[in-house]
């Protein structure tokens, strides 16, 4: 029996690319292995694991999903259990933003143009994850905020570009969620944690006063964003440093057609 996937797999799912190789790495239970393996979607399916007894579920899913030969099973740390372009997209699911940076940090052919798309649900720490990946080059193809258990989760995906943004606050606390209709749902979760954030904060900082206003209920640039037809781009909003945003994927495809 295949297995059921909760919204948060059910959309990472969603942005695997098609018709390519692909990983799930902190597969544990294997459900989302198992969905992708099934689907006959994909050449190259493969769940991994750092650890034995997860790995030892993934194989019974597997088992139980009838698909058992349709996907490897590795185990190993991060990435390591793949070779460089292996696969065209790598799901990072579950593990913290912090395990998520220092997954993609260890294997440097990820970073590079070209490189595969990294679908990402982080267990925690949604804004400190995009802050990182813009800093470190990748710009995003989607940021999709959906509840699962009684919580939000951002899920990503994201593709290196080597274009370095110096994101705003709000940036990193909303991302472009503001384009889905349960983006209110999440900008308010996000917004409830601002209080407990803004201590320790230096009055007069650019921070605090970005702060401030979100807590002061001004419209933020990221969560004022209109909703937007998927792929279309968005506005560009001016960042604290006076940078302009970098393109998104959608309008580098558009500039090179
Ligand atoms: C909470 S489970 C998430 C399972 C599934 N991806 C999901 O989102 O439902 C996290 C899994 O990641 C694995 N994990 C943690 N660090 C890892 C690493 N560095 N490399 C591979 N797997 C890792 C853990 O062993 C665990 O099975």
């Amino acid at each position: 029996m295949l297995p059921t996937l909760d919204a948060r797999l059910s959309a990472a799912a969603e942005l695997v690319r098609p018709g390519e190789p692909v990983a799930d790495i902190g597969c544990d239970h294997g459900k989302l292995t198992a969905v992708l393996a099934a689907s006959g979607k994909y050449p190259k399916v493969i769940g991994a694991d750092l650890r034995p007894g997860p790995l030892a579920k993934a194989e019974q899913t597997l088992e139980y999903a009838g698909c058992k030969d349709r996907a490897e099973l590795r185990l190993g740390d991060g990435l390591s259990v793949l070779s460089p372009g292996e696969v065209s997209t790598i799901v990072l699911a579950g593990v913290s933003a912090q395990t998520t940076w220092e997954i993609i940090e260890k294997a440097p052919w990820v970073s590079a143009p070209g490189g595969p798309r990294l679908v990402m649900v982080p267990a925690t720490r949604h804004s400190d994850l995009r802050r990182w990946l813009w800093e470190h080059g990748f710009a995003f193809a989607a940021d999709r905020p959906v509840q699962a258990a009684g919580r939000w989760y951002a899920v990503m995906a994201a593709e290196y570009t080597g274009r370095v943004y110096a994101p705003t606050f709000a940036e990193c606390l909303f991302g472009s969620t503001g384009e889905w209709p349960e983006g209110k749902g999440y900008a308010d979760w996000q917004k409830a944690k601002l209080p407990r954030m803004r201590l320790g904060v230096p009055d007069g900082s650019a921070l605090a006063q970005e702060i401030d206003s979100l807590l002061a209920g001004l419209p933020s640039q990221a969560a004022s964003r209109p909703a937007l037809p998927k792929g279309e781009p968005l506005a560009k909003p001016v960042t604290l440093r006076g940078l302009p945003r970098p393109p998104t994927l959608g309008e580098v495809a558009a500039r090179q057609r």
